[in-house]
């Protein structure tokens, strides 16, 4: 069988030990050779490298690790690279919330002008990485989970329309196990969902059981009364804003009660409670600071400190288990159904074909094949056009270094109440980017 080399870029992020061991797990089918990682902080990164060697060498031996800083040496002859960088690192991630918030505008990772700012960071740093893999690896896939994923996605589709990049999102499987937890089955793969929208802003349509029962009734009905509050024990619930955003989607549901929401269109649709429910002073960056960041470093210095990760509290996660399911399915052929983030071309029959949309496909070794959506409603076409137009304006502004591009996506964003508003928030981001940002005019 043959053995597969994979490159993980931004080693250093709280993900990589999850998707190490969600690819040790899976060795039998999915055999590998050699793990590189890429970051380009190589102190953080050593501290995932160094934790990570250890849990190799006593669980799965034959599998090399190497960690470099330097492109040529970890993109040379790699399958895959899984990529996860987020350009700016914690520190921006927090300016990007708190910078819109201290305009009474939601401030978010990936939604409105934070989404934004992160965007236009995230765009020259996710197009080297592709740059890279086709310099030093021409035939290897890039699958991304890099955020934002609808900008970084409409960025690639326009500046670099060859390149094999496939970008995804963990939120929907998220969900999904939640409801599959909801409904008594084992897991999300019990399921089959049609779902249509836009990265962090998409419907379920319907979830059926691997017999072709609808499940949907049950899953509208809970979802109306509780949002995707299981019993509490899951592990987005034990953190306090997870749990909040998991029972606010009853109040996004109820906008359009045959179907069910991503859980981020709250930032859109209830942008004025966000705001009221938000701590200006400790934002999520901050959660995930003391939390993950936290966690997942501290369990890493630890077995680097006792020499082995036998104790570990590291462990594997849904978020690895979609990427790895997605370099299976092209190294084998498996015509797997996964949602994805792909160019509509028709899919949704009433929409944009050059649209970056998030629709079910069928993904084999030639990438994925897009299953056909056919016409959306009325108010799902009208919000998704609003929030194309966003992502579209930023991927152009980002191109022309165009100020007046970047102020009207940050306009059109229905998180923002006014251009005048929109432009003092626009002044603040780039004031903070002034590292990142290219020069606008
Ligand atoms: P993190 O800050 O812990 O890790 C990111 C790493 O990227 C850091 O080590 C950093 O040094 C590195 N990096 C930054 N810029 C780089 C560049 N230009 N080249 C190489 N490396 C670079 O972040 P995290 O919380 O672990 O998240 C990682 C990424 O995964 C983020 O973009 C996050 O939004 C994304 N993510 C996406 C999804 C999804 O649904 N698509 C889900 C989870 C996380
Ligand atoms: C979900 C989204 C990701 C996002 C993450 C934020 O999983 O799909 O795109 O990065 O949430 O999680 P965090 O724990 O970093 O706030
Ligand atoms: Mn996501």
């Amino acid at each position: 069988m043959k053995t597969f080399n994979i490159t993980i870029a931004g080693g250093g992020s709280t993900f990589t030990p999850g998707i190490i061991l969600m690819l040790l797990d899976y060795l039998d089918e999915f055999p590998i050779d050699t793990i590189k990682l890429y970051d380009n902080d190589g102190d953080r990164q050593k501290t995932i490298a160094d934790a990570c060697a250890i849990l190799l060498k006593e669980r799965a031996p034959e599998v090399r690790l190497l960690a470099s800083t330097n492109p040529e040496e970890a993109f040379t002859n790699v399958d895959f690279v899984m990529a996860h960088i987020r350009v700016g690192k914690y520190a921006m991630r927090e300016l990007d919330e708190k910078i819109p918030l201290k305009h009474r505008v939601v401030g978010q990772e990936t939604c409105g002008p934070g989404g934004i700012a992160y965007g236009m960071r995230s765009i020259p740093g996710v197009l080297e990485l592709v740059d890279y893999m086709e310099k030093y690896s021409p035939d290897a896939w890039m699958l991304n989970y890099s955020n934002p994923a609808a900008i970084v996605a409409e960025a690639t589709r326009k500046l670099r329309p060859n390149s094999k990049i496939l970008n995804i999102c963990d939120m929907p499987i998220g969900i999904e196990e939640l409801i599959a937890k909801n409904l008594g089955l084992s897991s999300r793969k019990e399921m089959e969902v049609d779902y249509y929208g836009l990265n962090h802003f998409g419907w379920w349509t319907d979830i059926r059981d691997k017999e072709g029962n609808s499940l949907m009734p049950d899953v509208i009905k809970h979802v109306s009364q509780h949002g995707y509050a299981t019993d509490g024990t899951s592990e987005l619930e034990q953190q306090e804003s997870w749990n909040s955003t998991l029972k606010k989607a009853r109040d996004v549901q109820a906008l359009d009660p045959k179907t069910v929401p991503n859980t981020y269109l709250k930032y859109y649709l209830y942008p004025d409670y966000e705001v009221a429910h938000s701590n200006k002073e400790f934002t999520r960056a901050n959660e995930v600071m003391e939390g993950r960041e936290k966690f997942v470093f501290g369990e890493c210095q630890a077995i680097i400190d006792k020499g082995t990760a036998k104790e570990t509290k590291l462990v594997i996660d849904e978020h690895a288990s979609y990427i790895v399911d997605l370099a299976k399915a092209i190294a084998f052929n498996t015509k797997e159904r996964m949602l994805m983030i792909v160019e509509n071309n028709g899919a949704i029959k009433n929409f944009d074909p050059t649209a970056m949309v998030e629709i079910p496909c069928i993904v084999g070794s030639n990438g994925p094949e897009k299953l056909v959506v056919g016409e959306i409603p009325r108010f799902q076409k009208s919000l998704m056009e609003q929030q194309v137009g966003v992502e579209k304006l930023v991927v152009e502004a980002f191109e022309e270094g165009s100020y007046q591009k970047l102020w009207q996506a940050i306009t059109l964003s229905k998180t923002v109440p006014s251009a005048k508003v929109a432009k003092d928030i626009l002044d603040d981001l780039i004031e903070a980017n002034k590292a990142f940002w290219p020069a606008l005019k």
